[in-house]
């Protein structure tokens, strides 16, 4: 046991709340300093930031991330990967680091300085190298996410996005990323805890959210504040989410909405541009550091908090609750107190929300999830006045309108010669009869043509192709025109990836063209497959590259013995069924 303290609990409670409004170091020089820096660092190796690392680095130098001073050394990441801790024992249960690919790592070393650049080149830091290694990425999987599943958003991220080595060390701060966006509703650490201060504010409870807010969110605000006796602070995420999600500009116009609900003198709302993990428990715990740091005397953690949704089994990666345990484990040390919820439901008889535990029993309780709310947006059905503010609901269904009226992409993937271009070319023309929507046709060929002439067929320069075409088709979709894609797409990985970014727009209908290899040679079109068995054309896919075949497509085609226009058809029937067209 250590020494007992001096002072009385409640004296010990004032001072941590104090220190919580005191400034927090930041990382980064005075304007002077970083001017030159920037000068000098003109010549140095430079990486180009991910969205996630510029999020990362933005809270690294503002203390968001304190105590930390830089991306993770190794001794750091691997402590921080089986213990929760850094190597020093401090608590820090999240692994910052920064990804970079072979190439570029190939070119730098230990005791080098690298210049850190945002999307348009700009210096936002130096980076002293300190470590550089090849991490296990399936061991950080199943340690810090639970399980070494791709259905899960990180894990996903961990083995098909980020670069495959880590470099690590201090960083010194040049400027902060440029916000373009709500820029008076974003606050550092430093900015939070001044404006705390500055209104008498000795008690903080912190929502964080990465949902638009309807009323059971309210409710669990409302009573945590009463609970608390604290001030509120709305703590929205708006660095990167689960893939589909609501996207942030959404988000913060529904929470404008509603703020005036709140009353203002003891509620205030800040933006915070965190990468946030789906990593429930442990994401949990990080999320109760980084308000700390931002001047928060207390948390809300509900249910399933920062839940990454369902493994590829089908069950929940975390229980509803063990997010609450984790923190409660770790509360003095994160420095902040919990406020915990069970799940809120409505109880239809009582007209409000509460925490389903103290609902009585046999009370009609009334829910609707996120899927539900996704497909009532979808299909243009009513969303309950209890279920969310009309202001909110008016703003989802101005971004989300019924499927009939969006844009949505149909990407055909199948090996080469299975039919994907003819069947694409009678969908296009089907489509086209029916009118309502521009169609564009994104076939193999035209895209080696008009996009990709320089590619090759190497499975990086195949990747390549489907990513641009993946983007192409996530414009059209954005603008309300229907993409037709017919590349082979072999891989899993870049599949996911191209609809993840369709769907933030619209429906991705994938369909996969399953004619059998052997069909496929039989037929032999090209006289690829010829070539491909004599060696002649290397990495082809199904003779000497794998096809990697679709596990849950929309729809699976047989083109042998069908007629192309029934084939077409089927697509098209496929459509009306996702609400997409009227046939
Ligand atoms: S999260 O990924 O940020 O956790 P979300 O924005 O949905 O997702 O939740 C924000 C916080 O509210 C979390 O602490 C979550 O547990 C809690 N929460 C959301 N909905 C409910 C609910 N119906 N009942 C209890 N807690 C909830």
């Amino acid at each position: 046991m250590g020494t007992p303290s001096p002072f009385s609990t409640a004296i010990w409670y004032d001072l941590m709340q104090l220190a919580t409004h005191a400034p927090i170091p930041e990382l980064y020089v005075s304007y002077d300093s970083a001017q030159k820096l920037k000068r000098e660092a003109a010549d140095l190796p430079s990486w180009d930031l991910s969205p996630r690392q510029i999020c990362d680095l933005e809270l690294l130098m503002n203390g968001g991330f304190s105590p930390l001073k830089g991306f993770l050394g190794q001794a750091d990441y691997d402590s921080v990967v089986d213990t929760m801790r850094l190597a020093d024992g401090t608590l820090w249960p999240m692994p910052i680091t920064l990804d970079v690919s072979d190439t570029f790592a190939d070119g730098v070393a230990p005791g080098q300085d690298i210049a850190l650049r945002d999307r348009e080149g700009v210096i936002l830091a130096i980076l002293s190298v300190t470590d550089k290694w090849s991490p296990d990425k399936s061991r950080e999987a199943a340690a810090v996410f639970g399980a070494d599943d791709d259905a899960h958003p990180a894990v996903n991220y961990l083995h098909n996005e980020a670069g495959s080595v880590y470099i690590g060390g201090p960083i010194t701060g040049i400027q902060p990323p440029v916000h373009y966006d709500f820029k008076m509703r974003r606050d550092t650490p430093n900015e939070l805890r001044a404006y705390f201060r500055k209104l008498g504010w000795r008690r903080v409870v912190a929502f964080q959210t990465r949902n638009p807010l309807h009323r059971a969110h309210q409710e669990l605000t409302f009573r945590a504040a009463k609970e608390a006796q604290a001030n509120l602070l709305i703590h929205p995420v708006v660095g990167l989410t689960k893939p589909g999600d609501v996207d942030h500009f959404t988000r913060v116009r529904c929470y404008e909405a509603v703020l005036d609900k709140y009353p203002a003198s003891t509620t205030t709302m800040s933006l915070l541009n965190l990468a946030m993990r789906m990593a429930g428990p442990r994401e949990a715990v990080w999320h109760g550091l980084i308000r700390k740091n931002h001047g928060c005397t207390h948390m809300i953690v509900g249910r399933d908090h920062a839940g990454p949704g369902k493994n590829s089994a089908g069950e929940d990666f975390y229980g509803p609750y063990d997010a609450q345990e984790l923190f409660r484990a770790h509360q003095e040390e994160i420095g902040i107190e919990m406020v915990d919820f069970k799940h809120m439901v409505y109880v239809q008889d009582r007209a409000q929300y509460e925490p389903a535990d103290e609902v009585e029993d046999g009370a009609t309780v009334l829910n609707i999830s996120g899927t539900e709310l996704r497909r009532r947006l979808r299909e243009g059905l009513e969303i309950p006045e209890w279920f969310s503010f009309p202001e909110v609901v008016a703003q989802l269904r101005d971004r989300y309108p019924p499927r009939s009226q969006q844009g949505f992409t149909v990407f055909f993937t199948g090996l080469s010669g299975s039919g994907k271009s003819t069947v694409a070319n009678a969908l296009m023309v089907k489509l086209m009869e029916m009118g309502g929507r521009p169609v564009t046709l994104l076939d193999g060929d035209i895209v080696r043509k008009n996009l990709s002439s320089e590619l090759g067929f190497s499975k990086e320069h195949r990747d390549l192709n489907i990513r641009r075409i993946g983007y192409v088709a996530s414009e059209i979709t954005k603008n309300g025109g229907i993409a037709i894609c017919a590349p082979i797409a072999p891989y899993t990985a870049t599949r996911r990836a191209v609809r993840e970014e369709i769907e933030a727009f619209g429906a991705f209908v994938e369909v996969h063209v399953a004619t059998s290899l052997e069909e496929c040679e039989r037929r032999d079109r090209k006289g690829l497959y010829k070539l491909a068995r004599e060696g002649k054309i290397k990495e082809f896919t199904g003779i000497s590259d794998p096809y990697e075949t679709p596990a849950k497509p929309e729809l699976s085609l047989d083109t042998e013995n069908v007629e192309v226009d029934h084939c077409a058809h089927q697509v098209l029937l496929k459509l009306e069924q996702m609400g997409l067209v009227a046939v």
